[in-house]
């Protein structure tokens, strides 16, 4: 380059708009909101029961008489939606703690809705929580069996409705569950319940720690004969058009980080409400690396969340959800 042209003057300068804070926060795509986070919480049964999940530092299970005091913490930050996850004592075949009108995750319901009417109440539609062999639906011949799994998680999100839940999500990645569910719903008069579908759900590594959390891993095999492959991703806009012709209400991608380019994909083309699952593997390195002192913890989060707002998510269901929303309080 000749001298004289040198240094050049460039023609755009995008460090105008990065200059300071407030330039910054006037510019910014995408903002976060505690009231897009969906807060995950484990039930077991029992009374003043508090167990930290080891690889999940900062997350419990809780025994039903302690979530009023958790969900009014949950509401003070002005997250105003909680996933459940129940963890039956007594586990069996078909799973039928899932369904039983007296059940932990029936138990956990009531306890919130008594306590904090306005809190948003999903729950989890699965069966692995609650059968012996930690795997999702009936096992019949050393197999998952689809149909006769499909009356037992209608069973199931008929009876968390029942107790009170606002909204349903379907996890088993059976096909027709919601189809299914809806019918179900339906006919005992619950036309107004809303389906949160895992549509696009992925047989992923990252659910170690969930598995630790709800003793759910399957006792032999895996997942990958219902779960999605994380090679696919047509595949994973057929689920969802799939369920959104079933009549789900939101639709989900999970998990969220390995899988970002779904999330920004299904954004294009559904205009149906999505959810991102931000799971528990990914909740799990973080907080890892962050003992280690290895990452800066908070802008870690902040960025991942972030992205997966970025990506296209409305709602994002994340174990951080609680400190999130305390950082933007901030
Ligand atoms: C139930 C279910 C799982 C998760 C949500 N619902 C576990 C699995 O499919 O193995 C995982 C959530 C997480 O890892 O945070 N099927």
């Amino acid at each position: 380059m000749e001298k004289e042209n040198w240094p050049i003057t460039p023609p755009w300068r995008g460090r105008r708009l990065r200059r300071t804070e407030a330039l910054r926060e006037l510019v910014a795509e995408t903002r976060l909101s505690p009231q897009g986070l969906i807060y995950p919480l484990f039930v077991v049964e029992g009374k003043r029961q508090k167990q930290e999940i080891s690889s999940m530092p900062g997350i419990y299970r809780l025994s039903p008489d302690l979530l009023p005091q958790e969900i009014e913490e949950v509401a003070a930050l002005d997250i105003h939606a909680v996933l459940l996850f129940g963890l039956p004592e007594v586990k069996d075949e078909k799973g039928s703690q899932a369904y039983h009108p007296r059940g932990v995750t029936q138990q956990a319901i009531r306890a919130i809705k008594k306590s904090h009417p306005d809190m948003v109440v999903a729950c989890d539609v699965c069966l692995c929580e609650y059968t012996s062999h930690g795997h999702c639906g009936v096992v019949a011949n050393g197999k998952v069996d689809n149909d006769s799994t499909l009356e037992l998680l209608a069973q199931t999100a008929l009876s968390q409705v029942q107790a009170g839940a606002d909204v349903v999500a379907p996890s088993a990645m059976m096909d027709g569950q919601v189809a299914t569910i809806r019918e179900k719903l339906d006919e005992a008069g619950f036309t107004s319940t809303p389906i949160m579908a895992y549509a696009a759900k992925y047989a992923s590594a990252f659910y170690g720690p969930f598995r630790e959390a709800a003793a759910s891993a399957p006792q032999f095999g895996d997942r990958r004969s219902y779960q999605m492959d994380p090679a696919n991703a047509r595949e994973a806009l057929h689920e969802l058009e799939q369920d959104v012709a079933e009549g789900a209400d939101i639709i989900m991608v999970k998990p969220a980080l390995a899988y970002l380019d779904i999330v920004s994909q299904a954004r294009s083309m559904f205009s149906l409400p999505l959810a991102a699952y931000n799971v528990s593997g990914e909740y799990a390195m973080v907080k890892a690396a962050a003992r280690l002192g290895w990452i800066d913890e908070k802008r870690a989060i902040l960025e991942i969340i972030t992205s997966i707002k970025r990506a296209g998510a409305d709602i994002i269901i994340s174990y951080h959800a609680k400190e999130v929303a305390r950082w933007l309080k901030e």
